[in-house]
């Protein structure tokens, strides 16, 4: 997927409005609206926040353009259950943990790394098939956390990354960096470093990505 990046200098945080947009919070700090008073002449203050698109159908994405309202767009989540559905695959050296209830699709592993990630093979990862460093590599770069791995007993699925949310080219966010996002429920065990949000608006597991916006061809021209 082709991304263009949101950059913030703070850490932001995401609030997931019902049945509407995302709304990111860059600054925590309140800002005076200047073109905003009250009846003694009085600025308002607040905390600026950016809307972003999550039901699908915004004509002017990533931005929200108040379509969901229009179209009813529903944020509840149908897929109730946080189990993972994480099967491990265990070489020599290393364990991968591949969690499918969260896999987003982005194919990185299986463009990157063919040897290892290989669909048309049963078991579908095979981490004896190359070298562990390179495997790593790629598993830290599965955007939505679904890949993890352990090592000596202690598993890695936090990385790193500078607070970032990145929207991928006709998919979902990519968020990394620790952002908060408030008052969501994570699947079981999935990391809150980095995961994908739904910006397609059909995914079960909202607000996270189930890989539904390939199913139904979302497009975000
Ligand atoms: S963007 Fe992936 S399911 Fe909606």
């Amino acid at each position: 997927m082709e991304k263009k990046k949101i950059m913030s200098q703070e850490k932001p945080k995401i609030v997931c409005l019902p049945n509407g947009p995302y709304y990111l919070i860059n600054s925590q700090e309140k800002k005076q609206v200047e073109n905003l008073r009250n009846s003694e002449d009085e600025k308002y203050s607040n905390v600026i926040g950016i809307a972003l698109c999550r039901c699908g159908a915004s004509k002017n994405k990533p931005f929200c353009d108040g379509t969901h309202g229009v179209i009813g767009f529903k944020s509840e989540r149908i897929e109730k259950s946080t189990d993972p559905k994480k099967r491990d695959y265990k070489g020599q050296k290393i364990i991968v943990h591949d969690n499918r209830a969260v896999c987003c699709h982005s194919k990185i592993c299986v463009k990157t790394l063919s040897t290892v990630f290989d669909v048309n093979k049963r078991p579908w990862i095979d981490p004896d098939a190359d070298n562990v460093e390179k495997l790593i590599e790629v598993v830290k770069k599965c955007p939505s956390g679904a890949l993890s791995y352990t090592i000596e007993e202690k598993e890695y699925k936090d990385y790193d990354n500078k607070p970032m949310i990145t929207v991928s080219k006709n998919g979902p966010y990519f968020v990394t960096g620790r952002i908060e996002i408030i008052g969501e429920l994570f699947m079981d065990g999935v990391s809150k470093e980095h995961y994908a949000l739904c910006r397609c608006g059909a995914s079960k597991i909202k607000p996270f990505c189930d890989g539904m916006h390939a199913q139904i061809g979302f497009r975000d021209d």
